[in-house]
Formats: structure tokens, sequence, C-alpha cells
């Protein structure tokens, strides 16, 4: 049977009560501990807390279970980008990563990777799979990319990389396990930030590595050991407890998007709508075989920055707000971090509000804008 990331989260809720013995609570503990009792020879999955500790399992669990695949956890996912690149590139590996995506993983290379001798390329999201691949040792891509929302065709784009035997990481922060499989899709890597609609009530940072080749996992599993780039088990629980609503919050979050880039469209004041189910995407195809929906991300380009600025503050349920991916709805000009679009570009992430009360809001203040 095809894996169903659906059928898997539902295993994936119902996992510790099936493990568990009368008496036991059937919510996770958090155990906060440094050290544990280790007499004699040290044996047991529990030594040391740098090295495990229960409630990252407990969470490493769930999020396995949406991967299908073995998964690291790091506490943000630069920390977990950081660790999949800085452990496995070497001096005169080339890189090549997105012009378009999220600007840190950029300013990551620039200021770490390349005094280290890796050898670092960018090009844009759409020309990715035009690329010659042979002299890379890696290939980090975002697909919806970051915040222009464009895609690129995994499936193409891992068949090249694997004939050119160079490695394939996919950061799938917009999507989520729930909404696209880049390891199906015949990616080696994948890294998320947890931060995101993953974990969803912008209370932590989190992030994780998921890799279905052994080798790559164990490595990323020792780098973490050893650099110390650990979870708190709060975290874990909090991330935890985030997850096991994901399915739904996820649902309701692309229903309100898919709505509210219909409707969008209609007002003068807004110049264009970018939402991959719309059929005026240009890759809307794509995004219908490779994702499993389209996404909780809008990107929508107002005449100018201040009509935008004016949408984001007068609108009682958009929070002005940078990340994405939380229960609330919010909103950000990403010109105003430099970021490649119009200063009137607004990336909208919609939140689990009733669609309804969200948009009876939002039209009210595009028709005093219009
Ligand atoms: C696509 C993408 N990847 C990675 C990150 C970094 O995640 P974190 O802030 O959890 O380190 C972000 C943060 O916005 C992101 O949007």
């Amino acid at each position: 049977m095809t894996f169903d990331p659906k059928t898997s989260f539902t295993k994936a809720l119902h996992h510790r009560q099936n493990h568990i013995d009368t008496g036991e609570p059937i919510s996770v503990p958090i155990v906060p501990a440094s050290t544990y009792k280790l007499p004699n020879i040290p044996e047991g999955d529990y030594q040391y807390g740098r090295v495990s500790n229960p409630t990252w399992d407990a969470t490493e669990n769930i999020i396995s279970m949406l991967e299908n695949a073995p998964v690291v956890t790091f506490p943000s996912g630069m920390a977990a980008i950081s660790a999949v690149l800085l452990s496995i590139l070497k001096p005169n590996d080339k890189l090549l990563i997105p012009s378009d995506g999220y600007y840190v993983t950029r300013v990551m290379a620039e200021k770490f990777l390349k005094p280290l001798g890796v050898i670092v390329q960018e090009c844009s999201t759409l020309n990715i799979e035009s690329q010659d691949f042979s002299q890379y040792r890696m290939v980090l891509l975002e697909t919806p990319s970051n915040p222009k929302l464009d895609l690129c065709d995994l499936q193409k784009i891992a068949a090249k990389c694997q004939a050119a035997n160079v490695l394939l990481v996919v950061d799938n922060t917009t999507m989520t396990p729930l909404g696209q499989q880049p390891l199906d899709l015949g990616a080696d890597i994948v890294v998320a930030s947890d931060t995101k609609a993953l974990n969803g009530h912008s209370d932590t940072l989190f992030g994780h590595v998921a890799s279905r080749n052994a080798d790559i996992i164990e490595n990323i599993r020792e780098w973490r050991k050893i650099t110390g780039a650990i979870v708190s088990p709060h975290d874990a629980w909090l991330v935890h407890r985030g997850l096991e609503t994901l399915e739904i919050r996820f649902e309701r979050m692309c229903q309100n998007a898919s709505f509210v880039a219909t409707q969008l469209s209609n007002y003068p004041v807004v110049s264009s709508v970018v939402y991959p189910g719309l059929t005026s995407h240009p890759a809307h195809q794509l995004a219908k075989t490779q994702m499993q929906c389209f996404g909780s991300l809008i990107g929508v380009e107002f005449r100018n920055a201040h009509i935008a600025e004016r949408f984001i503050n007068e609108c009682e349920f958009i929070v002005a707000a940078t990340s994405f991916g939380g229960i609330h709805t919010s909103a950000e000009r990403r010109a105003r971090w430099g970021d490649d679009v119009a200063e009137g570009y607004v990336r909208l992430s919609l939140g689990i509000e009733p669609t309804k009360i969200l948009w009876s809001n939002m039209q009210a203040v595009l028709d005093d804008l219009s």
C-alpha cells in the first residue's frame, strides 16, 4: 500500500495510547533530565541529556510517522538546515541554493560555508530544474518558495540529482509533511522549520531533519549530540501538543487561503494574487500533482506599500508579524526585510479563524481602501 500521510497521522495520534499500560497518562509527559541513573557498564536508551530524552523521542516518533522516515529534531529550522549543511559539506564541495528562498539560508552559506571552502551558487526556484547538476555535491530547494510561492518539479529534479549522484535537500516548511512528501518524490533529505504550521501556536522555535538514508540520519544525530544543538524537553512537549491538531488546523488554514485568494483579485487595490491553488498560478498543474493541498500562504501584491500596510493594520483579524503558519492569520510586507519582491507585496498566512468571519472583516477593509 502506498504511504498515506492522513492515515499515518491518525495512527500517530493513537500511537502512545497503544503503547502504554493501564493507569499511565494519555498525554506525553515532559521529562526534564540532564542525566539518568547509570550504574556499572553504560547501557539503555537514556544516559545523558545531550544524547537522548523521552520527550524528544515522543515528538520525533510522531514526526517520523508523518515523514515515513527517521527524524532528528532541532531547536529551530535554521539549526536543522545548518546541521545538514555543516555535517555533510566539505571544502571544494559545490552547493546550489535558491536565490529567492528563505534569506537566512543564503546568509548562513555566505557567512559560514564559504569561509570553510564550500563553493556556494544561487539560482532562482524556477531555474533549478534546467541546471546542470554534475558539478554539485548538494542541491537545496524550497517549493513553494518563501516568499514568492514559486514551484519547481520535485520528481524531475530528484531524478536529475540521482543521475548525477547529487544529494537533494528539500526545505518543506511551507507545506508540512501533510501537504507534500518530498522523500516520496525522490529527495534524499527533508529539512523544515516546525516553528511554522507544524507546531502552529507561535510559542516555540523547532525544526527537524528527515531522511531514509541510514548513514545520513546517523551523521545528523552525531552532529546534534556533539555540537549540543538540542531541543529542550519543554519545547518538544509543546510541539508534540501542537502536532496533535496539525491535520485539522492545516485543513482550515488551506481552506481559508483558497477562499481568500479567489476573492482578493476582485479588488482594484490588489495588483496580483499568487496562490498555487489558483488556475492563474503558472505551476497550478504541478501543484495539483505534487502537493496534497495548496498551502496556507498567499502572496498579495497591493498597488503600493502604503495600501499594503493599511490592509495589514486595519484588518482586525490579521496580526502584523513576521513568520507564518500560526493559528492566527498574519501578514507582512516582505520588502521590509529586503526580499526581492514589490514594495506592496504581502505574504499573507491564513490561520484557523472561521472563513466567513475572517473574510467579511477583510472585505470591509478592502472596500474602504478601494
Ligand atoms: C522556508 C523556511 N525555512 C527555514 C526557516 C528557518 O526557521 P526557524 O526560524 O525555525 O529557524 C524559515 C523561517 O522563516 C523558513 O521560512
